[in-house]
């Protein structure tokens, strides 16, 4: 059986849905003019979860309610519907993103660590708890779903028990991701449908739980989940100590100037190369950055950044990679990542999953 998991934003205003089966954005660039998204304006962007509640400053809670612990940010299911998530308020453009995290126990509870566009472009971690040595990474497209093949299962081990850093490693050419480091998979952009469902445009971050095994999903996801869920052996807790974002093209917006789908398309306004402030509770340490090209920037000019890895990420020592603006706009943009405005105003932003077969 070939199963895939689509996460997907919904916004419905104070309504709470557990796991449609649909799809849903909330204004796709694809089939209609929308605003643009804001950009993360700096290079680097990181968060220490058990530093407070001033660590979710750069990041909306979406649905439920998530707290600052010693061992980082609490998501908890208490009971049916819950479905604790977060997502940072800005948008990258190609990058690096690496999460540390320890998954929550439970049949059929999913904790998840995706990254998504406005047109459904998709790169995905998602933990399925039934299954205590494993997670399954997975990808779309424009939010084609037409092809069930793309989830891959790795083994990890005790994730529940155990924090363990997974990471997306995210270019115009390939998407690869870690686990504490080590490569599990790569994906590379003429493997997907010749590009046509790679993903390739501006994602922001989502992390959450949620349970696939809800009585009421369908019984395609229950079985994905590996069971119904029996919230009396509640609560299932994720925690989250830490994320680190690189955002290879800093920029205040990006456009979809056209509706194509494609890197190529999208304008970054007030684009910059420089590294300035950081989250709350920061690592100096920056991860390894493939080498990699900036791209589309807007106004004609043409911003390449070069940077040279020489190894795996980990969460420990990582080296400073040469960072090489050929040209920059040299505009400040420090701060604006946390006052960046809510995308998503005051509508209740409900995830939802969808299992194909
Ligand atoms: C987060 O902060 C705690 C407390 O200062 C520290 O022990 C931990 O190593 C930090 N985690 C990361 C990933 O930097
Ligand atoms: C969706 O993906 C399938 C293969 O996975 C591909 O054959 C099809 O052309 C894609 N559809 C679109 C509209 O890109
Ligand atoms: C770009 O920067 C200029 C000058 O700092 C500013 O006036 C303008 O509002 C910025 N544009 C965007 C889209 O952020």
């Amino acid at each position: 059986m070939r199963i895939s998991f689509k996460w997907t934003a919904i916004a419905v205003v104070a309504v709470i849905q557990s796991c449609a089966a649909q799809t849903y954005t909330e204004c796709n660039p694809l089939e209609e003019t929308c605003d643009p998204n804001d950009g993360l304006a700096t290079y680097r962007f990181s968060t220490n979860f058990t530093t407070g509640d001033s660590a979710f400053d750069g990041w909306t809670t979406t649905s439920g309610t998530v707290t600052s612990t010693d061992l980082g940010a609490l998501f908890t299911i208490n009971e049916q519907g819950d479905a604790p998530t977060i997502e940072t308020k800005f948008y990258i453009f190609f990058g690096y993103i690496e999460a540390r995290f320890r998954a929550a126990s439970g049949t059929g509870i999913v904790s998840t660590a995706i990254l998504e566009s406005d047109d459904l472009d998709e790169i995905d971690w998602e933990q399925v708890s039934t299954f205590d040595n494993q997670i399954q990474t997975n990808y779309f497209g424009k939010g084609n779903t037409t092809s069930y093949d793309r989830a891959i299962t790795v083994s990890v081990s005790s994730p529940e028990e155990t924090f363990h850093t997974y990471s997306i490693s995210w270019t115009e050419s390939a998407t690869q991701w870690f686990v504490d480091g080590t490569l599990v998979r790569t994906l590379n952009y003429a493997d997907a449908v010749g590009g046509k469902n790679y993903p390739q445009t501006p994602m922001r971050v989502r992390i959450g739980i949620w349970a696939g095994g809800d009585p009421s999903n369908s019984p395609g996801t229950i079985e994905w989940a590996g069971g119904e869920t029996d919230y009396t052996q509640g609560p299932f807790s994720m925690y989250l100590e830490s994320v680190r974002i690189v955002n290879y093209n800093p920029a205040e917006e990006y456009t979809y100037t056209d509706r194509t789908g494609s890197y190529t398309s999208i304008s970054a306004s007030n684009a910059t190369s420089e590294d300035e402030t950081e989250g709350e509770g920061q690592s100096s340490s920056i991860p390894v950055i493939p080498t990699t090209t900036r791209v589309a920037p807007s106004s004609s000019v043409t911003v390449s950044v070069t940077v040279t890895p020489s190894v795996c990420p980990t969460s420990s020592a990582v080296p400073t990679p040469s960072y090489t603006p050929v040209y920059g706009l040299g505009v400040s943009v420090r701060g604006s990542a946390a006052g960046m405005s809510s995308i998503l105003g005051i509508v209740a932003i409900v995830i939802a999953g969808k299992v194909l077969f």
